[in-house]
């Protein structure tokens, strides 16, 4: 049985002292929900050390948003995935397509990043997902398709089990455009398909596959409710505790 995840990615927000109070604040309600559901929140770099604390005695996990493609040296700025394990870190999300986007992170430079992740002994949760001109032009299959095949295909089967993958069409991030439950559904198959082509279907069905892009407490439960959706990325409603936590407890 794969696992039903909702992850809180915070972005670039929140000061440190706001940071612990949400952390506080979902630490504190993530009783609430369901068992079978497990609870991710990706706090910014400066956060994690001081958030591992807090949410040792809850069953919320520490992720960080990204990690260095080289293990430690002379890369002024990077953080690497050794440093994320020593603070507690659980998770990394790695490929998010802001960082595509504004950061130059190619489908190359992830394949090393998410095995240093994995060497380091991180869950990594591999975000794929196409942009609205691509969609439009029909080419989400083949976009999406490309992006688990150029990462995911370098992996073993071994590996899939430290593996999430999070679908966000980039159109539907901080947009409040969700993608409906039926074209979510239909990539999550694809993906699910793609994998099983690589890994075999045990490993395909024991992958867990968020989707991501303003989902919220109003639309969770609808996507939820699709076979091959596991749960959800969650970004503008994590900021906010009780959203965060009627999210997942939509399941
Ligand atoms: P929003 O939920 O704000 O659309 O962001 C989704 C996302 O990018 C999570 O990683």
């Amino acid at each position: 049985m794969r696992k039903k995840i909702v992850a809180g990615n915070w972005k670039m927000n929140t000061t440190l002292p706001e940071g612990i109070e949400l952390a506080k604040a979902v630490a504190a309600k993530s009783a609430e929900t369901p068992s079978s559901v497990d609870l991710i929140v990706a706090a910014p770099f400066t956060h994690l050390a001081s958030i591992a604390d807090l949410l040792k005695t809850s069953k919320v996990e520490l992720a960080a948003q990204n990690c260095a493609d080289h293990a430690s040296g002379a890369y002024t700025g990077e953080v690497s995935a050794d440093m994320l394990k020593s603070v507690s870190c659980k998770w990394v999300i790695l490929g998010h397509s802001e960082r595509r986007q504004y950061y130059g992170e190619t489908d190359a430079k992830l394949v090393e990043k998410l095995k240093l992740a994995l060497g380091a002994g991180l869950g990594v949760i591999l975000c794929v997902g196409e942009n609205l001109e691509e969609r439009e032009a029909g080419k989400h299959f083949e976009v999406v398709g490309a992006q688990i095949k150029d990462v995911l295909y370098n992996f073993t089967a071994e590996d899939m089990k430290h593996i999430v993958v999070a679908y966000e069409p980039v159109w539907a991030i901080g947009t409040g455009k969700t993608a409906t439950s039926d074209q979510a559904q239909e990539i999550h198959a694809f993906i699910r398909k793609a994998l099983a082509d690589k890994f075999g279907a045990a490993v395909a069905e024991d992958t867990t596959i968020l989707y991501g892009g303003s989902c919220k407490p109003s639309n969770a439960k609808e996507l939820f409710a699709q076979k091959d959706i596991d749960g959800g990325l969650i970004g503008g409603a994590a900021l906010k505790a009780e959203d965060f936590i009627q999210i997942a407890k939509s399941y």
